[in-house]
């Protein structure tokens, strides 16, 4: 496979429909965003203060969506680490495999939906941060 340099995730707007009733924004599998869908979650009523996530994945890839509320995400894909803002319905934040990611920041009203290419499977986690390291140093393109 040829190696390429890589971006860190993705952030993509989605196209707001709206008329005199009020809003909705759809969003597709392998269309709008680019995998199938096999799982939802959503993460609300956090408490003030609280950072979560603290992982990357082997095969997963998510889409991270706040439907209420923001919150930021800090990620680290082992060459670049950047905070992202995620405060609107329409901002789809892509997430790769590669993605170590962190949530943090969230609103007392905030819903963050995430939408997840695989079902879960907690072998598909790496919650170690020396292990993310050393599994992705080397890595290709997603
Ligand atoms: P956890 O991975 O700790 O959440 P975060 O990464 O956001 O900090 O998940 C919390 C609990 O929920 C943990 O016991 C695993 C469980 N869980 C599932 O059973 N299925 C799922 O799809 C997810 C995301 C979590």
């Amino acid at each position: 496979m040829k190696k390429v340099d890589y971006d860190i995730s993705k952030l993509i707007e989605i196209e707001e429909l709206g008329d005199e009733r009020g809003l909705l924004t759809v969003i597709e599998g392998n269309k709008s965003i680019p995998f199938e869908i096999n799982r939802i979650f959503y993460i609300y009523n956090t408490m003030t203060g609280i950072r979560r996530g603290f992982h990357a994945h082997y095969k997963t890839r998510q889409a991270l969506i706040c439907v209420s509320g923001n919150c930021k995400v800090y990620l680290d894909n082992t060459k670049r680490k950047t905070d992202v803002v995620l405060d609107s319905p329409t901002k789809v934040l892509i997430l790769e495999p590669n993605d170590w990611h962190e949530m943090y920041d969230f609103s007392p009203d905030c819903v963050l939906l995430v939408l997840a290419s695989h079902l879960y499977d907690s072998e598909d986690y790496i919650r170690d941060y020396d292990k993310f390291i050393e599994v992705y140093k080397n890595d290709t393109v997603f």
